[in-house]
This record gives structure tokens, sequence and C-alpha cells, in this order.
């Protein structure tokens, strides 16, 4: 079954910050047209798609998200100076890596598969299952500081030194004085942090081939139309995990006041027929230490889909025909090797998550609706991509 948080947000708006020009924007997508103050920025969203909620301390500008750009592509960052975040969230791939599991700069690899990062603004919690991580803030301090593995690896020992690089580019100084013209330090890692936070969340996809069908721009194939009903009917049930604008069932919206962050076993391991998953993969388990939280992942977004293989927490299903072909079977048998088990038996398994016996014709159904998600606009728009090649 699923382990359930309940989160309850404090009511209001949360886009006020102290901004230095404020104007008047009319707020997009909203049913009631009343206007905002905001920086000088805006969300074009279209009317399916709710504004996200953004830390009342670190409110957008078109300034800190271009310095956020720059920070996010610059290895500079890294401890030895070898990656950067773009290593591991590569914009081609929706900002995934084609790998199953990551190298950090000083060669471990990261024990979960690199997630993909559009709409991330959006998340209730970040990472696969992480309850704590509720802010793309926190989150950071993973690949930055994090030593299991290491990633970006900053350290107090380097942080100094890496600071220094980032003083000593020209490009730099002018635009954190810009972004963070209130810190008496406006170059610090604490706002580097805050720049790539703004980056983040304004990596928006919202125009893939659905969204312009939902907006009347576009037309879905049969076979694209019949996987469409398979994923929102009942018998699929993909819906009720993956139905929200995002295509996830963890939303927090600008104007939401209470956040349900569930997790979810799907059936993949089973080991020594216990229902185990494997260390340090054991979902919310790790938090919780809850039988009935074993194996409990966040649905991850389907947006882009087609290009984020491979694909689920560990990468460990290499192609999107062989998800479809898991789900059909009501969970996935391991025949041979160390993680042997059959997860279709697992006693944790979400009771969403049993035999659907799809034929052929409606996984390929289904795997053409799911390729109306890749937004070509996310995976080539220069907002997003490598500023240092320009
Ligand atoms: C070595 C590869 C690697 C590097 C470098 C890296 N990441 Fe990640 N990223 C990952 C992996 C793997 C995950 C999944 C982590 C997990 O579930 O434990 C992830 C998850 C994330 C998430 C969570 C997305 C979600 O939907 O919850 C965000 C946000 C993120 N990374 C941003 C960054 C930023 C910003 C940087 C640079 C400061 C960065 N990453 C550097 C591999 C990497
Ligand atoms: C009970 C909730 C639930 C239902 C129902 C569900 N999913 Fe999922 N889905 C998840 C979770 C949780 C994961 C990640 C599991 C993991 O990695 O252990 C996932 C992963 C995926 C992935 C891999 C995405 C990636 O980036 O790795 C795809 C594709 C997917 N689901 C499609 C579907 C389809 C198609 C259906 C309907 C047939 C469906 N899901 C039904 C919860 C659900």
């Amino acid at each position: 079954m699923t382990g359930r948080f309940r989160r309850i947000l404090a009511a209001g708006v949360a886009v006020l910050g102290p901004v230095l020009v404020p104007v008047l924007v009319p707020v997009l997508g909203l049913a009631t047209a009343t206007p905002v103050l905001a920086a000088d920025w805006t969300w074009s969203l279209p009317g399916h798609v709710p504004e996200p909620r953004v830390p009342a301390d670190n409110p957008m500008s078109a300034v800190k998200v271009e310095l956020g750009r720059r920070l996010f592509y610059d290895t500079r960052l890294s401890g030895n100076g070898t990656i950067a975040c773009a290593s591991c969230h590569i914009q081609g791939k929706a900002f995934t890596d084609g790998r199953a599991l990551s190298p950090g700069s000083t060669g471990g690899l990261t024990h979960r598969n690199a997630q993909p990062l559009a709409n991330s603004a959006w998340n209730a919690t970040y990472t696969w299952a992480n309850p704590a991580l509720v802010s793309l803030e926190r989150q950071m301090e993973v690949p930055l500081f994090g030593d299991d593995p290491v990633e970006m690896g900053v350290t107090d020992a380097n942080r100094a030194a890496i600071l220094e690089r980032l003083r000593a580019d020209p490009v730099y100084p002018p635009l954190f004085r810009q972004s963070f013209s209130d810190e008496a330090e406006p170059l610090a890692m604490a706002t580097v942090i805050k720049a790539i936070a703004a980056f983040q969340r304004g990596i928006v996809s919202v125009d893939s081939r659905y969204d312009r069908y939902l907006q009347g721009k576009a037309s879905l194939s049969e076979a694209e139309t019949r996987g469409m009903a398979l994923f929102f009917g009942e018998r699929a049930e993909c819906h009720h995990c993956h139905g929200s604008f995002n295509f996830n069932d963890q939303v927090v919206h600008a104007r939401s006041r209470e956040v349900e962050t569930p997790f979810h076993n799907t059936g993949l391991y089973n080991l020594d027929g216990t229902g185990a998953y494997p260390f340090p993969n054991r979902g919310l388990f790790e938090f919780t230490a809850k039988p009935e939280d074993m194996g409990a992942f966040r649905a991850p977004s389907l947006r882009n889909v087609a290009v984020t293989g491979p694909y689920m927490h560990d990468g460990s299903i290499a192609t999107l025909a062989a998800v479809i072909d898991a789900y059909s079977d009501g969970g996935r048998a391991v025949r041979s090797g160390a993680q042997k088990g059959d997860g279709r038996l697992n006693p944790h398994k979400s009771s969403l998550i049993s035999r659907i016996g799809l034929t052929p014709q409606e996984k390929r159904d289904l795997l053409a609706f799911l390729g109306t998600l890749t937004d070509e606009t996310l995976l080539t728009d220069p907002r997003w991509s490598n500023p240092w090649k320009e």
C-alpha cells in the first residue's frame, strides 16, 4: 500500500518577494483575472497549467534565471572542475542523461537514475523517494555537498576556492550583484543555490503535442487516441498515479492549500519472496523503516518520457515498451541473479497495480500516446541550453 504524507501549506500567494521594479501583470491560466504583483517575470502557461509556487525568499527574475543557467552548465562549480549539473541533466534528453546510474565527479555512481527537471517547480517533494526534500533549494545540497556518492564534490575545504573561481570570471560578479542586490555579499554559495533553483523553476514543459491537442491546436492519431483512453481509463489505471497536468500525483502550485505526497510500490522486486527491494533503493522505507513503505517511490512525471530512458528509480528497465509489459503483467519477475524474485507477488505492491493483460495492439497504442508527451521546445529551446557555447 502507499505511504501517505500530508502537508498543509500556508495560505496566501507566495510569489511576492522584495522586488525592485514591481509591475502589474495579468495571471494567465487561472480562473480569476486578478492582477498580481510580480518582478520582471511572467509565467506564460496554457489554461490547463496552474502557476507554480515560488518561495518568498527567492522570487523569480530574468537576470537571476540567466545567472542560474550559467551556473547549471559550469563545471567550475564541482570541486575538481570536471562536471556540472548539466553533465547528468542534458537538455536533449529532457534533462536526464541516458544512463541507468550516473558517475559523479570522482567516479562513484549515483544510487538512482538521474531525473528529468522540467516542471520541477510543481513537485511537492524531490528525488525518487524523499518526503523531507520539499524545495529545489534544499534538494540541491545533495548534488553539491553529498558524499554518498560524491556528485559535484563541494566541501568545506574547497568551497572558498570554488567561489573564487566564479569571482575571477568577469561574467559573474555583475550578474550576482543584479540578481541579489539586497545581499551584503551577493556572490556566495547560498546565492549560487538560489540562482540555480530559479533557473530550474523556469524550465517549463507545456508545449507537447498533447498540450497543443488540449488547446485545439493539434490532433492525435487513432492509435494515440486509443492509447489516451487506456491511460485515463479504469482498466489500465495509469491516471490514478500519473493523472495530473504534469502526469504525476505530487503537485503543488501557487494556490495549493493541502498537498498530498503519496509513494507507491509498483512490484519491480520481491527479494526472497519477502517483498524486499534491494538496498539502498527501498524507497520510502529508507526513511520510515515501516514495512508498508518498502519499495514505495514517487510516481515520476511522464512528460517527455520517450526520451528519458532507461526507466524506473534504478534505471533497471531499458525501454518504454518493457515498462508497459511490466504494467500489463502487474509487476516484474526477475528470473535470475542476486535480485531474483517475482515482483508481481510483492506483498507491499499498490492495490492499483494488478495484471491488466494488454493485447499487443493496446501496448502499441499506449506507447503511441506516451509519445505525444514529448515537447520539442523543451529539448531545443536556447533559453535552457548551454550559454558557454554562445
Ligand atoms: C552525477 C550526476 C548528477 C549530477 C552532477 C547532478 N544530478 Fe541532479 N540528480 C541526479 C540523480 C541520480 C537524481 C535522483 C536522485 C535520487 O533520487 O536520489 C537527481 C535528481 C535531481 C533533482 C530532483 C528532480 C525531481 O523531480 O525531484 C533535481 C532538482 C536535480 N537533480 C538538480 C540538480 C542540480 C541543480 C545539480 C547541480 C547542482 C545536479 N542535479 C547535479 C544526478 C545528478
Ligand atoms: C500505483 C501508482 C501507479 C500506477 C497505477 C501507474 N504507475 Fe507508472 N509509476 C509509478 C511509480 C511509483 C513509478 C516509479 C517506480 C519505481 O521506480 O520503483 C512509475 C514509473 C513509471 C514509468 C517510468 C518513468 C521513468 O521516468 O522512469 C512509466 C513509463 C510509467 N510509470 C507509466 C505508467 C503507465 C503507462 C501506467 C498504466 C498502465 C502506470 N504507469 C500506472 C506509479 C504508478
